[in-house]
């Protein structure tokens, strides 16, 4: 049986106060729920945010992390650095790394590895651009997109796989895909995982929706029947949004 997940993505936002505030209202704020809730705090803030949630069910992830083991990358992040502090969950592939960080689908192959040897859970993001989809080619540019970086990988690494389909052109638009496109696009990938590796698999997989996900429209999205979720950007900085988002589910 799949979990159901509302994760908060909250990118370069809130310092270290600001984080503690908002994690201290969250909190506070949390409604029972059988989805996993989490939140993705900078980097800077990590740390902190796993002290001030020990005694909370709300888990603490990485937004990113380089591939090495250690080294000459200045300023980056490395698995075992991550999990040094607590935290066994990193987004990988957002649309923004690809896009001002260049990761494309080798690199990303690398940092799923990584993360993946040490027994980590990897978040992978993709999704198409709005030129795919007008192009009817968003079907495609997502295949490729799971196959490059994901279909390489062991059966039984999947049961560390998150996966959340962003369409690049929904994120931080308010320009939401429709409950229906989304439920499209994620039964596509749960047909695509089979074909490649069994229903199973298929099956057990979370599929999170990601893009301008706000407290008006999640019940309807979170309703379909292969949308296991979201990753929250902009609602998420807000105690209410994400705790209305998280109610929806
Ligand atoms: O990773 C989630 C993010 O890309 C979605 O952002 O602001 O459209 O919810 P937003």
């Amino acid at each position: 049986m799949r979990s159901k997940i509302v994760a908060g993505n909250w990118k370069m936002n809130k310092n270290a106060a600001e984080t503690e505030a908002l994690l201290t209202e969250l909190a506070a704020k949390l409604p029972d729920t059988n989805a996993q809730v989490m939140v993705a705090p900078t980097f800077v803030n990590l740390a902190g945010a796993v002290r001030s949630l020990e005694s909370s069910v709300i888990q603490v992830i990485a937004q990113n992390m380089h591939f090495a083991e250690s080294g000459a990358y200045t300023g980056e992040i490395s698995a075992d650095m991550l999990l040094s502090i607590g935290v066994e969950t990193v987004i990988l592939g957002h649309s923004e790394r690809r896009a001002y960080f260049k990761e494309d689908d080798e690199i990303l192959a690398q940092k799923v590895k990584a993360a993946l040897d040490k027994n980590m859970k990897v978040m992978f993001c993709f999704g198409e651009e709005l030129e795919d989809r007008k192009s009817g080619n968003h079907f495609n540019v997502v295949e490729s997109q799971l196959k490059n970086a994901l279909f390489s990988l062991d059966a039984s690494a999947w049961s560390s796989i998150i996966l959340a389909y962003e369409p690049v052109w929904a994120i931080g638009t308010g320009e939401t895909a429709s409950p229906e496109q989304a439920q499209e696009m994620h039964a596509f990938i749960r047909k695509t995982i089979t074909e490649a590796y069994n229903a199973t698999i298929a099956g057990n997989v979370s599929i999170l929706y990601g893009g301008s996900v706000k407290p008006a429209n999640a019940k309807e999205i979170f309703g379909k029947p292969d949308v296991d979720g979201g990753l929250i950007g902009g609602a998420s900085l807000k105690a209410d949004d994400f705790v209305a988002i998280i109610g929806a589910i």
